[in-house]
Protein backbone atom coordinates (compact mmCIF):
# COMPACT_ATOMS: atom_id res chain seq x y z
CA UNK A 1 0.00 0.00 0.00
CA UNK A 2 1.40 3.26 -0.94
CA UNK A 3 2.24 5.47 2.18
CA UNK A 4 0.44 8.91 2.22
CA UNK A 5 2.35 12.15 3.45
CA UNK A 6 0.63 15.19 4.63
CA UNK A 7 2.15 18.74 4.17
CA UNK A 8 -0.71 20.96 6.17
CA UNK A 9 -0.44 24.98 6.44
CA UNK A 10 0.93 25.75 9.57
CA UNK A 11 -1.48 27.09 12.13
CA UNK A 12 0.99 29.46 13.96
CA UNK A 13 0.19 33.18 12.73
CA UNK A 14 3.71 34.18 13.35
CA UNK A 15 4.62 30.98 11.28
CA UNK A 16 5.23 31.55 7.63
CA UNK A 17 7.57 28.29 6.92
CA UNK A 18 6.10 25.29 5.56
CA UNK A 19 7.23 21.10 5.65
CA UNK A 20 7.55 20.96 2.13
CA UNK A 21 8.92 22.55 -1.24
CA UNK A 22 7.97 21.15 -5.15
CA UNK A 23 11.64 19.86 -4.73
CA UNK A 24 11.08 17.66 -1.27
CA UNK A 25 7.64 16.71 -3.20
CA UNK A 26 8.91 15.88 -6.38
CA UNK A 27 11.38 13.51 -4.03
CA UNK A 28 8.88 12.14 -2.10
CA UNK A 29 6.97 10.98 -4.92
CA UNK A 30 9.79 9.60 -5.96
CA UNK A 31 10.55 6.97 -2.89
CA UNK A 32 6.74 5.95 -3.55
CA UNK A 33 4.67 8.29 -1.60
CA UNK A 34 1.50 9.42 -2.61
CA UNK A 35 1.77 13.49 -0.97
CA UNK A 36 -1.03 16.12 0.02
CA UNK A 37 -0.38 19.40 0.61
CA UNK A 38 -2.63 21.28 2.56
CA UNK A 39 -4.32 24.37 0.05
CA UNK A 40 -2.11 27.76 1.42
CA UNK A 41 0.65 25.63 2.85
CA UNK A 42 3.12 27.74 0.43
CA UNK A 43 1.72 30.84 0.51
CA UNK A 44 4.04 32.57 2.72
CA UNK A 45 6.80 31.03 1.57
CA UNK A 46 5.81 32.42 -2.14
CA UNK A 47 5.39 28.51 -3.17
CA UNK A 48 1.86 28.57 -5.27
CA UNK A 49 -0.16 25.28 -4.64
CA UNK A 50 0.23 25.32 -8.48
CA UNK A 51 3.90 24.25 -7.84
CA UNK A 52 3.06 21.60 -5.30
CA UNK A 53 0.57 20.33 -8.05
CA UNK A 54 3.40 20.74 -10.97
CA UNK A 55 5.72 18.55 -8.47
CA UNK A 56 3.38 15.74 -7.68
CA UNK A 57 1.09 16.80 -4.98
CA UNK A 58 -2.21 16.58 -4.87
CA UNK A 59 -4.15 20.08 -2.86
CA UNK A 60 -6.03 18.99 -0.15
CA UNK A 61 -7.49 20.02 3.30
CA UNK A 62 -6.45 19.85 6.95
CA UNK A 63 -8.79 16.84 6.99
CA UNK A 64 -6.36 14.90 5.17
CA UNK A 65 -4.17 14.65 8.57
CA UNK A 66 -6.66 11.97 9.09
CA UNK A 67 -5.40 9.12 7.24
CA UNK A 68 -1.64 10.30 6.49
CA UNK A 69 1.17 8.09 7.39
CA UNK A 70 3.84 11.01 7.80
CA UNK A 71 3.17 14.56 8.61
CA UNK A 72 5.84 17.05 8.06
CA UNK A 73 5.68 20.04 9.92
CA UNK A 74 7.26 23.37 10.96
CA UNK A 75 6.05 23.80 14.51
CA UNK A 76 4.43 21.24 17.26
CA UNK A 77 1.01 20.16 16.06
CA UNK A 78 -1.36 22.07 18.52
CA UNK A 79 -3.30 19.30 21.11
CA UNK A 80 -6.31 19.82 18.73
CA UNK A 81 -3.86 19.61 15.69
CA UNK A 82 -3.10 16.27 16.86
CA UNK A 83 -5.90 14.63 17.68
CA UNK A 84 -6.95 14.20 14.24
CA UNK A 85 -3.97 12.77 13.00
CA UNK A 86 -3.85 8.62 12.59
CA UNK A 87 -2.42 6.86 15.48
CA UNK A 88 1.26 5.56 14.92
CA UNK A 89 1.77 8.33 12.23
CA UNK A 90 5.07 10.10 11.87
CA UNK A 91 5.40 13.35 12.75
CA UNK A 92 8.35 15.57 11.81
CA UNK A 93 8.76 18.96 13.11
CA UNK A 94 10.82 21.79 15.53
CA UNK A 95 9.03 20.37 18.44
CA UNK A 96 10.12 22.56 21.31
CA UNK A 97 9.83 20.12 23.82
CA UNK A 98 11.25 21.65 26.64
CA UNK A 99 8.76 23.19 29.34
CA UNK A 100 6.23 21.82 27.06
CA UNK A 101 5.34 18.09 28.93
CA UNK A 102 1.58 18.52 28.41
CA UNK A 103 2.10 18.65 24.84
CA UNK A 104 4.36 16.15 24.50
CA UNK A 105 1.38 13.69 26.56
CA UNK A 106 -0.72 15.15 24.02
CA UNK A 107 0.97 13.72 21.20
CA UNK A 108 1.99 10.40 23.18
CA UNK A 109 -2.03 10.05 24.06
CA UNK A 110 -2.90 10.71 20.20
CA UNK A 111 -0.72 7.70 19.52
CA UNK A 112 1.96 9.40 16.96
CA UNK A 113 5.54 8.97 16.32
CA UNK A 114 6.91 12.23 17.59
CA UNK A 115 10.08 13.47 16.24
CA UNK A 116 11.72 16.75 17.39
CA UNK A 117 14.34 17.95 14.30
CA UNK A 118 16.28 20.18 16.92
CA UNK A 119 17.30 17.50 18.86
CA UNK A 120 19.11 15.72 15.65
CA UNK A 121 22.73 14.89 16.68
CA UNK A 122 25.66 16.87 15.18
CA UNK A 123 27.52 14.17 13.24
CA UNK A 124 28.45 13.82 9.89
CA UNK A 125 25.83 11.42 8.56
CA UNK A 126 23.32 13.99 10.10
CA UNK A 127 24.35 17.35 8.31
CA UNK A 128 22.04 17.32 6.29
CA UNK A 129 19.06 16.60 8.40
CA UNK A 130 20.39 19.73 10.91
CA UNK A 131 17.89 22.21 11.50
CA UNK A 132 19.28 24.13 13.81
CA UNK A 133 22.05 24.94 11.26
CA UNK A 134 19.67 25.44 8.22
CA UNK A 135 17.73 28.00 9.73
CA UNK A 136 20.23 29.85 12.23
CA UNK A 137 22.28 30.49 8.75
CA UNK A 138 19.36 32.32 7.74
CA UNK A 139 18.77 33.89 11.34
CA UNK A 140 22.41 35.47 11.62
CA UNK A 141 21.64 36.90 7.80
CA UNK A 142 18.33 38.27 8.42
CA UNK A 143 19.43 39.52 11.95
CA UNK A 144 21.80 41.92 9.87
CA UNK A 145 19.46 42.96 7.45
CA UNK A 146 17.03 43.48 10.01
CA UNK A 147 19.60 45.78 11.91
CA UNK A 148 21.01 47.72 8.54
CA UNK A 149 16.80 48.71 8.22
CA UNK A 150 17.03 49.98 11.72
CA UNK A 151 20.08 51.94 11.61
CA UNK A 152 20.24 55.22 10.38
CA UNK A 153 23.59 55.32 8.71
CA UNK A 154 25.20 53.66 5.81
CA UNK A 155 27.06 50.53 6.75
CA UNK A 156 30.21 50.64 4.37
CA UNK A 157 32.57 53.33 4.34
CA UNK A 158 31.53 55.53 1.50
CA UNK A 159 34.27 58.38 0.07
CA UNK A 160 32.05 61.31 -2.01
CA UNK A 161 33.17 64.74 -3.23
CA UNK A 162 30.87 65.43 -0.18
CA UNK A 163 32.62 64.02 2.40
CA UNK A 164 33.43 60.73 3.89
CA UNK A 165 30.91 58.02 5.76
CA UNK A 166 33.07 55.98 8.00
CA UNK A 167 31.80 52.15 7.68
CA UNK A 168 29.95 50.76 10.74
CA UNK A 169 31.08 49.02 13.48
CA UNK A 170 29.64 45.57 13.90
CA UNK A 171 29.75 43.69 17.00
CA UNK A 172 28.67 39.73 16.78
CA UNK A 173 28.12 38.18 20.37
CA UNK A 174 27.85 34.25 20.18
CA UNK A 175 29.60 33.21 17.52
CA UNK A 176 28.05 29.89 16.35
CA UNK A 177 25.96 28.92 13.38
CA UNK A 178 23.80 32.25 13.28
CA UNK A 179 26.65 34.10 14.55
CA UNK A 180 29.17 33.30 11.98
CA UNK A 181 26.76 34.10 8.97
CA UNK A 182 26.15 37.62 11.06
CA UNK A 183 29.62 38.16 10.74
CA UNK A 184 30.25 37.34 6.92
CA UNK A 185 27.24 39.23 5.76
CA UNK A 186 28.27 42.47 8.13
CA UNK A 187 31.30 41.73 6.05
CA UNK A 188 29.68 41.63 2.58
CA UNK A 189 28.09 45.09 3.25
CA UNK A 190 31.62 47.16 4.47
CA UNK A 191 30.96 47.04 8.05
CA UNK A 192 34.25 46.48 10.70
CA UNK A 193 33.57 43.22 12.35
CA UNK A 194 34.63 41.89 15.71
CA UNK A 195 32.85 39.08 17.35
CA UNK A 196 33.34 37.38 20.88
CA UNK A 197 32.41 33.37 22.25
CA UNK A 198 33.34 31.50 24.65
CA UNK A 199 34.25 28.59 22.85
CA UNK A 200 38.14 28.80 22.07
CA UNK A 201 37.56 26.76 18.06
CA UNK A 202 35.29 30.13 17.35
CA UNK A 203 37.96 31.95 17.25
CA UNK A 204 39.50 31.06 14.55
CA UNK A 205 36.58 30.70 12.63
CA UNK A 206 35.82 34.69 13.48
CA UNK A 207 39.65 34.99 12.04
CA UNK A 208 38.85 32.99 8.87
CA UNK A 209 35.74 35.74 8.27
CA UNK A 210 37.75 38.38 8.82
CA UNK A 211 36.87 39.78 12.15
CA UNK A 212 38.59 40.67 15.49
CA UNK A 213 38.41 38.57 17.82
CA UNK A 214 37.39 39.76 21.58
CA UNK A 215 37.07 37.26 24.10
CA UNK A 216 38.20 36.20 28.22
CA UNK A 217 40.98 33.96 27.22
CA UNK A 218 41.31 31.98 30.41
CA UNK A 219 41.73 28.41 31.48
CA UNK A 220 37.10 28.27 32.18
CA UNK A 221 37.42 29.40 27.88
CA UNK A 222 39.56 26.81 27.19
CA UNK A 223 37.22 23.96 28.56
CA UNK A 224 33.85 26.05 27.60
CA UNK A 225 33.21 23.45 24.47
CA UNK A 226 30.94 20.18 25.43
CA UNK A 227 31.94 17.34 23.34
CA UNK A 228 28.56 17.80 21.21
CA UNK A 229 30.04 21.51 20.03
CA UNK A 230 28.02 23.51 22.16
CA UNK A 231 28.71 26.09 24.71
CA UNK A 232 28.76 25.52 28.74
CA UNK A 233 27.09 27.75 31.17
CA UNK A 234 29.89 30.15 32.18
CA UNK A 235 31.00 31.08 35.94
CA UNK A 236 29.67 34.02 37.19
CA UNK A 237 33.44 34.95 37.81
CA UNK A 238 33.84 34.37 34.10
CA UNK A 239 30.71 36.36 33.57
CA UNK A 240 31.89 39.02 35.24
CA UNK A 241 35.30 38.76 33.30
CA UNK A 242 33.70 39.32 30.19
CA UNK A 243 31.27 42.06 31.30
CA UNK A 244 34.17 43.99 31.97
CA UNK A 245 35.99 43.33 28.62
CA UNK A 246 32.90 43.70 26.64
CA UNK A 247 31.76 46.99 28.25
CA UNK A 248 33.95 49.56 26.70
CA UNK A 249 34.18 47.32 23.53
CA UNK A 250 30.38 47.85 22.92
CA UNK A 251 30.20 51.37 23.81
CA UNK A 252 32.34 52.00 20.54
CA UNK A 253 29.66 49.94 17.99
CA UNK A 254 27.01 50.54 15.65
CA UNK A 255 25.56 47.46 15.48
CA UNK A 256 25.19 44.52 17.84
CA UNK A 257 24.05 41.13 16.88
CA UNK A 258 23.77 38.68 19.90
CA UNK A 259 22.90 35.05 19.12
CA UNK A 260 24.29 33.69 22.06
CA UNK A 261 22.49 30.28 23.80
CA UNK A 262 23.63 27.15 26.06
CA UNK A 263 21.10 24.09 25.05
CA UNK A 264 18.50 23.25 27.74
CA UNK A 265 19.09 26.51 29.44
CA UNK A 266 17.98 29.77 29.54
CA UNK A 267 20.42 32.27 27.41
CA UNK A 268 23.39 33.93 28.72
CA UNK A 269 22.63 37.51 29.59
CA UNK A 270 25.18 39.51 27.77
CA UNK A 271 24.14 42.94 27.64
CA UNK A 272 22.44 44.95 30.22
CA UNK A 273 21.12 48.18 30.80
CA UNK A 274 24.04 50.15 31.79
CA UNK A 275 26.20 49.09 28.47
CA UNK A 276 23.06 50.32 26.27
CA UNK A 277 23.20 53.50 27.99
CA UNK A 278 26.90 53.94 27.38
CA UNK A 279 26.26 52.90 23.63
CA UNK A 280 26.35 56.10 21.21
CA UNK A 281 22.25 56.99 20.60
CA UNK A 282 20.56 55.83 17.14
CA UNK A 283 23.02 52.11 18.09
CA UNK A 284 21.44 49.14 17.20
CA UNK A 285 21.12 45.89 19.03
CA UNK A 286 19.72 42.65 17.79
CA UNK A 287 18.97 40.10 20.34
CA UNK A 288 18.81 36.49 18.79
CA UNK A 289 18.32 35.02 21.97
CA UNK A 290 15.27 36.78 22.61
CA UNK A 291 12.80 33.40 22.12
CA UNK A 292 15.23 31.98 25.35
CA UNK A 293 14.97 34.84 27.72
CA UNK A 294 17.21 36.99 25.49
CA UNK A 295 20.94 38.53 25.94
CA UNK A 296 19.81 42.14 26.25
CA UNK A 297 18.50 43.62 28.85
CA UNK A 298 15.39 45.36 28.12
CA UNK A 299 14.72 43.59 24.62
CA UNK A 300 10.95 42.16 24.16
CA UNK A 301 9.91 39.52 22.64
CA UNK A 302 8.33 40.63 18.58
CA UNK A 303 8.82 44.24 18.99
CA UNK A 304 12.11 46.98 18.39
CA UNK A 305 11.93 49.27 21.44
CA UNK A 306 14.19 52.31 22.33
CA UNK A 307 16.30 51.11 25.74
CA UNK A 308 18.32 54.20 26.63
CA UNK A 309 18.45 55.65 23.08
CA UNK A 310 19.62 51.83 21.47
CA UNK A 311 17.16 50.49 19.24
CA UNK A 312 16.91 47.12 20.47
CA UNK A 313 15.84 44.54 17.87
CA UNK A 314 13.47 41.73 19.59
CA UNK A 315 12.18 39.50 16.72
CA UNK A 316 10.51 35.84 17.34
CA UNK A 317 11.27 33.20 14.80
CA UNK A 318 13.86 35.37 12.91
CA UNK A 319 14.00 32.03 10.00
CA UNK A 320 10.24 32.96 9.53
CA UNK A 321 11.42 36.63 8.31
CA UNK A 322 13.03 34.93 4.98
CA UNK A 323 10.25 31.96 5.01
CA UNK A 324 11.12 31.50 1.18
CA UNK A 325 14.64 30.53 1.79
CA UNK A 326 14.37 28.87 5.32
CA UNK A 327 11.43 26.84 3.51
CA UNK A 328 13.53 25.30 1.63
CA UNK A 329 15.91 24.08 3.29
CA UNK A 330 13.57 22.75 6.20
CA UNK A 331 12.02 20.61 3.43
CA UNK A 332 15.20 19.53 2.56
CA UNK A 333 15.95 18.52 6.06
CA UNK A 334 12.79 16.73 6.38
CA UNK A 335 13.31 14.98 3.47
CA UNK A 336 16.57 13.65 4.37
CA UNK A 337 15.66 12.57 7.59
CA UNK A 338 12.63 10.73 6.69
CA UNK A 339 14.36 9.22 4.03
CA UNK A 340 16.50 6.80 6.57
CA UNK A 341 13.27 5.80 8.19
CA UNK A 342 12.28 4.18 4.59
CA UNK A 343 13.15 0.38 4.09
CA UNK A 344 15.60 0.07 0.82
CA UNK A 345 14.03 -3.24 -0.30
CA UNK A 346 10.50 -2.70 0.38
CA UNK A 347 10.21 1.26 0.22
CA UNK A 348 7.85 1.51 3.16
CA UNK A 349 8.03 2.85 6.21
CA UNK A 350 10.31 1.02 8.54
CA UNK A 351 11.51 2.53 12.00
CA UNK A 352 14.24 1.10 13.58
CA UNK A 353 14.21 2.33 16.94
CA UNK A 354 17.39 1.74 17.86
CA UNK A 355 19.02 4.05 14.89
CA UNK A 356 21.17 6.75 16.35
CA UNK A 357 19.20 9.47 14.44
CA UNK A 358 15.64 7.62 15.89
CA UNK A 359 16.61 7.35 19.32
CA UNK A 360 17.90 11.01 19.87
CA UNK A 361 14.93 12.63 18.04
CA UNK A 362 11.32 10.57 18.83
CA UNK A 363 10.02 11.69 21.49
CA UNK A 364 6.93 9.81 21.48
CA UNK A 365 6.16 6.29 19.89
CA UNK A 366 3.31 3.75 20.88
CA UNK A 367 1.20 5.70 23.22
CA UNK A 368 4.44 6.99 25.36
CA UNK A 369 7.22 9.47 25.90
CA UNK A 370 9.84 7.66 24.66
CA UNK A 371 12.91 10.33 25.40
CA UNK A 372 14.93 10.27 28.66
CA UNK A 373 15.04 13.65 28.48
CA UNK A 374 11.20 13.85 28.89
CA UNK A 375 10.66 11.12 31.61
CA UNK A 376 10.80 8.50 28.96
CA UNK A 377 13.01 4.91 28.39
CA UNK A 378 15.92 4.66 30.36
CA UNK A 379 18.75 6.93 29.35
P1 LIG B 1 24.14 27.79 19.81
O1 LIG B 1 23.03 28.30 18.96
O2 LIG B 1 23.83 26.83 20.89
O3 LIG B 1 24.87 29.05 20.50
C1 LIG B 1 25.32 30.14 19.74
C2 LIG B 1 26.70 30.55 20.17
O4 LIG B 1 26.66 31.21 21.43
C3 LIG B 1 27.69 29.40 20.36
O5 LIG B 1 28.80 29.59 19.52
C4 LIG B 1 28.04 29.46 21.83
O6 LIG B 1 29.36 29.05 22.08
C5 LIG B 1 27.85 30.94 22.11
N1 LIG B 1 27.75 31.27 23.53
C6 LIG B 1 27.13 30.60 24.53
N2 LIG B 1 27.28 31.25 25.70
C7 LIG B 1 28.00 32.38 25.44
C8 LIG B 1 28.46 33.46 26.24
N3 LIG B 1 28.22 33.51 27.56
N4 LIG B 1 29.17 34.43 25.64
C9 LIG B 1 29.42 34.39 24.30
N5 LIG B 1 29.01 33.41 23.50
C10 LIG B 1 28.30 32.41 24.06
O7 LIG B 1 25.33 27.19 18.93
P2 LIG B 1 25.32 26.75 17.40
O8 LIG B 1 25.22 27.92 16.54
O9 LIG B 1 24.31 25.70 17.25
O10 LIG B 1 26.79 26.16 17.19
C11 LIG B 1 27.52 25.46 18.17
C12 LIG B 1 28.69 24.74 17.53
O11 LIG B 1 28.27 23.59 16.85
C13 LIG B 1 29.50 25.55 16.53
O12 LIG B 1 30.86 25.30 16.76
C14 LIG B 1 29.15 24.96 15.22
O13 LIG B 1 30.19 25.13 14.29
C15 LIG B 1 28.97 23.53 15.61
N6 LIG B 1 28.17 22.79 14.64
C16 LIG B 1 28.55 21.54 14.27
C17 LIG B 1 27.85 20.84 13.35
C18 LIG B 1 28.28 19.48 12.93
O14 LIG B 1 29.35 19.05 13.30
N7 LIG B 1 27.49 18.76 12.21
C19 LIG B 1 26.63 21.39 12.74
C20 LIG B 1 26.31 22.70 13.21
C21 LIG B 1 27.07 23.36 14.13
Amino acid sequence: MQHKIFIPKETSESEGRVGGSPESVKKLKSLGFDVVVQAEAGTLSRIPDSEFENAGARIGSAADAANADVVLKVRRPTSPEVATYKSGAIVLAIMDPYGNEQALDDMAKAGVSAFAMELMPRITRAQSMDVLSSQANLAGYQAVMDAATEFDRAMPMMMTAAGTVPAAKVFVMGAGVAGLQAIATARRLGAVVSATDVRPASKEQVASLGAKFIAVEDEEFKAAETSGGYAKEMSAEYKAKQAALTAEHLAKQDIVITTALIPGRPAPRLITREMLKAMKPGSVVVDLAVERGGNVEGAIADQVVEVEGVKVVGYLNMPGRIAASASALYAKNLFTFLETMVSKESKALALDMEDELIKATALTHGGVIVHPNFGGGQS
